[in-house]
């Protein structure tokens, strides 16, 4: 070997290396795009899926894999397969499960992007959408048509933290032999498995909780074995693998998920309720309070907690957003993101939901006026002084 030029061992350098000893504590990287296999039929034993194996970083690859076993595990699922983004998770579930001509029923309380996705693309595939109220379930079972191959909705919604009952709309969906998707990205499996309250799939974008460091992208969908299968076939048809840096990124945030959301919970609560008595602030979209719409549902599904997303409208409207904006940074910035262990703001009609008309934006209750704060880690106190005195 050691005879072969610089060149030919620089090229093959690591290759045939066997890691020896004790396994490391943290899941080593895998950041390669392709294995090597000594013969043809060992090689075709793992497409075959006779033998364990990866072979080509978009069929999957072992951090994809150890991501997505310890995603199942947390979510109760019999499988989970991590895609490049949480839009590319959502494609994937539309992809596999609905045809040309088949309908979808979707919750319009929903991330702007996926209203886009839902809105702009599906129709072009020929895939009809039907926007309902997803607290609403008169509104949801007329919705149902024979076409109906999926109901979709947002566990905690964005940005007017509405909660849908998922264990009624499962009932309906399953009446009408429909796929139950919940995007639970604001919730996490530390406070809720959608699974266990009868929905099908639960999907989630990674760099928001699940990551938690605004480091990794990704997004992953968990769920009944055969329906992750399908998927999975869809995520490597349209080539929206997750990379394995991400992946690995995406498993040491987990690893403190419920530490986090815990901590989060006790920020978003406090915070919550020194808003609620601020003369600026005319209201607050925050699941843990009394006079929550759906305080009954809060209850039962979230025994122990909601994290750290709330929504609060200023008396001011848009001049007084962009005050607060300019006098909370940089210690809380306008970071049109969400779930960081740092405090961060948004604006939603003019951000995520920019893509809306007026009147939609209206329906939704996303004013010009309204506040999107994510409420990180920090000791509440902290963040309860530094809004006071930004709002004073
Ligand atoms: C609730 C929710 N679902 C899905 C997404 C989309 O995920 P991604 O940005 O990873 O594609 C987002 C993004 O902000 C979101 O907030």
């Amino acid at each position: 070997m050691t005879s072969t030029h610089p060149a030919t061992r620089a090229a093959r350098a690591g290759t045939h290396t066997r890691p020896g000893g004790a396994p490391p504590l943290v899941p080593a990287l895998h950041q390669t795009t392709v294995h090597a296999y000594p013969d043809l039929a060992s090689l075709h034993r793992v497409l075959d899926g006779e033998d364990h194996g990866n072979v080509y970083y978009r069929f999957g690859h072992h951090n994809g894999h150890v991501l997505e076993e310890a995603v199942a595990d947390l979510e109760g699922a019999a499988d989970a397969v991590s895609t490049a983004s949480g839009m590319a998770a959502l494609t994937g579930i539309v992809t596999a499960l609905v045809e040309t001509g088949g309908h979808v029923v979707a919750d319009r309380n929903a991330y702007g992007g996926t209203r886009s996705l839902l809105e702009t693309d599906l129709p072009r595939l020929g895939i009809d959408v039907t926007l309902v109220d997803g607290t609403d379930l008169a509104d949801v079972a007329r919705a149902l048509t024979s076409r109906t191959r999926l109901l979709l909705v947002e566990a905690l919604t964005n940005p007017t933290m509405r909660v849908p009952d998922l264990p009624a709309l499962a009932r309906i969906a399953a009446a009408a032999g429909v796929t139950f998707a919940v995007d639970s990205t604001f919730a996490t499996p530390a406070l809720l498995r959608p699974l266990e309250h009868g929905a099908d799939l639960v999907w989630h974008s990674i760099p928001k909780y699940l990551g938690g460091h605004s480091a990794a992208m990704g997004g992953i969908v968990a769920g009944r074995a055969d329906l992750v299968g399908r998927i999975r076939q869809s995520v490597v048809h349209v080539g929206a693998t997750l990379g394995p840096f991400d992946a690995w990124m995406a498993l040491l945030g987990l690893k403190t998920l419920p530490l986090r959301m815990r901590a989060h919970t006790r920020g978003a609560t406090a915070v919550a309720g020194f808003l609620a008595g601020h003369p600026a602030v005319t209201r607050v979209h925050h699941p843990g309070r009394p006079d929550h719409p759906h305080a009954e549902v809060v209850t039962r599904l979230f025994p122990g907690g909601t994290g750290g997303m709330l929504s609060f409208e200023l008396a001011g409207g848009r001049p007084a957003v962009d005050e607060l904006i300019r006098r909370l940074g940089p210690a809380i910035p306008l970071s049109p993101s969400l779930a960081d262990v740092a405090t961060t703001l948004v604006h939603p009609a003019t951000t995520t939901h920019r893509s809306l008309p007026p009147e939609d934006l209206e329906v939704l209750g996303i004013t010009d006026g309204l506040v999107r704060l994510s409420v990180g880690i920090e000791e509440p106190a902290d963040v309860v002084a530094e809004l006071g005195s930004a709002l004073a």
